[in-house]
């Protein structure tokens, strides 16, 4: 076994393939794909049930889950209601969520609140009560959150409840490389997922054959030159579940995040939304509060807004950055609450005790994803996909601060709780991976290059203003780098960076696709061509076969 296998099931069994040295085969109830919040609670949950093997393609904290930092939404004070955090949400997804999926998850934010304390999650406090924190959006504090380094928090706390499970095997830096969808041998007709094609850290490939898989692979934010996201969000899952058949909604719902840091070493890190609601004052170089031009809420407005003004504020002045000025809050505060931000900000030789932080809006969240209903069903038999990855409709055009890591939570028990309702798989037929045809690499230069171009692509014309114009653009250029890639993907041997390029290019193309069908403006997706809200209010629903 390798050693990246971090527990040895000896109810997992393996075995050299008769047909092929290389191939090793597993076995297992539940295939779950991803280890951030929505994978480590599933797993947990399925381990009173079968035999679980979580795949992760890098380490627990290479998930956007143990990099978040407000916290998570939820109503858990008496000041507060289940439909004022409706309200909110709904007003931020500008008529495009769906009313149902935003209630269902609404309403179990205090109990997923109320576990994750059980486990072992400390919430901050004050006054022997709770502290909730407040970001934009939101018209009540209700934000609970573990200083300004809430996921590493949430991800421990669950983490630590699955490391004892005897049920659980777990894989770390394994790939996924694509889904295996079979016919059924005994009872014919429909296709289901049967599994997966894994890519070990020794170069060879596992076949995992799997009752029910789970997919929980996070975002996308790779696809653009700037994001919050960690390297893990590259979109395999989304774009795996589309080469499966699955459908796919409003993936043109990118959300930038107004203010992650613009500095040459740091450019990815994120500066909390926290930091605004607890009364940081965003401003231009002069110290100049431009959002109350934008919005009467200022600095709270929903992110769609902020990112939008600053986008605009920063092309108008022609300069590079706005700024966070986080000295309104005094030093207590920043030492308390912001300790993790204010640290890492004084190593790379800012302090924002003393000065105005520099900031740009940088890809953050995808609100669209694979289509699926509140338990991450999809319209394949036996996968389910939850988190980040998935579109139940909760977060419509806009998603509303910290709702992610309740989506999260609520998705995955949902998901659990159906997934032990279905029947075992009955007898498949797994194909063998193929490698005919794999010639040695003489160089990569080619991955890295599409790599960048992508990104660059992405940043330039499908980002936070787009035109049909830009779009057509995108797309043009987007063709020609996907056919360079299918040149050289199968004739290479698997590696994860040309995996992970291959999602990529091929989300970006869904992505821009997306965004062509939708002739208007409306929360994150806005165009010059449309700037207006359509009357009719329509999910962006885009299917393999179509
Ligand atoms: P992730 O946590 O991203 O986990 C994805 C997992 O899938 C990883 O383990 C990855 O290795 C694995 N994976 C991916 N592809 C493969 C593959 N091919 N094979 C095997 N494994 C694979 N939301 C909030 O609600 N509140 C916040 O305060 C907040 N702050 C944030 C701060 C930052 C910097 C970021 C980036 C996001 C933040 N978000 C926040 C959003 C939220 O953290 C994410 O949406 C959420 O954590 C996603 O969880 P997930 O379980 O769906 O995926
Ligand atoms: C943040 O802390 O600003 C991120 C919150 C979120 O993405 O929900």
């Amino acid at each position: 076994m390798s050693s990246h296998l971090v527990q040895a099931d000896p109810l997992i069994r393996e075995k050299t393939s008769s047909d092929r040295a290389a191939c090793k085969q597993l076995q297992t109830d539940y295939l779950i794909i991803g280890s951030g919040a929505a994978g480590l609670l599933a797993a947990n949950r399925l381990a009173q049930h079968g035999r679980v093997l979580l795949v992760n393609k890098g380490r627990f904290q290479d998930s956007s889950t143990w990099n978040a930092q407000g916290g998570i939404a939820g109503v858990m004070s008496d000041t507060d209601s289940i439909e004022s955090h409706v309200q909110d949400t709904l007003a931020a997804g500008v008529g495009l969520c769906h009313e149902k999926v935003v209630r269902t998850i609404v309403h179990h934010g205090c109990d997923i609140i109320k576990e994750l304390i059980e486990i072992g999650t400390n919430f901050d406090e004050k006054d022997g009560a709770l502290h909730l924190t407040q970001e934009g959006g939101h018209s009540s504090r209700r934000v609970a959150h573990v200083q300004d380094a809430t996921g590493r928090a949430i991800g421990e706390a669950l983490l630590s409840q699955v490391a004892p499970q005897a049920n659980v095997t777990r894989l770390e830096q394994h790939t996924v490389i694509d889904l295996i969808t079979s016919e059924r041998l005994t009872h014919g007709e429909e296709s289901r997922c049967v599994g997966a094609y894994v890519l070990n850290p020794d170069g060879d490939v596992v076949t995992v054959s799997a009752s029910q898989t789970i997919l929980a692979t996070g975002g996308v934010g790779k696809v653009y030159l700037y994001t919050s996201n960690p390297h893990a969000a590259t979109g395999d899952g989304i774009a795996m579940a589309w080469r499966a058949g699955c459908a796919m909604m409003n993936l043109e719902h990118i959300q930038f995040h107004p203010t992650c840091l613009f500095h040459r070493q740091g450019s990815n890190m994120l500066i909390s939304e926290a930091l605004r609601g607890e009364g940081a004052h965003v401003v231009d170089a002069h110290g100049r509060r431009f959002l109350f031009d934008y919005d009467e809420r200022g600095e709270l407005a929903p992110r769609d807004i902020v990112a939008r003004a600053i986008d605009y504020e920063i092309k108008k002045q022609g300069v590079d950055c706005m700024y966070i000025d986080a000295r309104p809050l005094g030093d207590d505060l920043i030492g308390d609450h912001f300790r993790n931000i204010h640290a890492r900000l004084l190593k790379l030789g800012l302090d924002m005790k003393q000065e105005p932080v520099p900031v740009v809006p940088a890809a953050h969240y995808i609100c669209g994803g694979v289509q699926t209903d509140v338990n991450g069903k999809t319209n394949i038999e036996g996968l389910y996909v939850i988190g980040e990855a998935a579109c139940t409709g909760l977060h419509g055009a806009n998603r509303l601060a910290s709702n992610s890591l309740l989506e999260c939570l609520v998705m995955a028990d949902h998901c659990a709780a159906d997934v032990i309702k279905q029947a075992a798989a009955a007898d498949y037929h797994i194909p063998a991976w193929d490698e005919s045809g794999i010639v040695p690499e003489t160089e990569r230069i080619q991955i890295k290059q599409n790599w960048d171009e992508i990104r660059a692509t992405m940043s330039h014309y499908v980002g936070i203003v787009r035109s049909d114009e830009r779009l057509r653009r995108a797309r043009r250029r987007l063709r020609i780098i996907q056919d360079e890639i299918s040149s050289y993907y199968w004739k290479h041997p698997v590696s994860q960076d040309l995996l992970e390029l291959r999602n990529l290019a091929l989300m970006a193309e869904l992505i821009v696709r997306s965004a062509q069908q939708r002739k208007e403006s409306r929360g994150l997706h806005y165009s010059t061509d449309y700037p207006e809200r359509s009357a009719r209010v329509l999910d962006t629903i885009l299917r393999p076969d179509i």
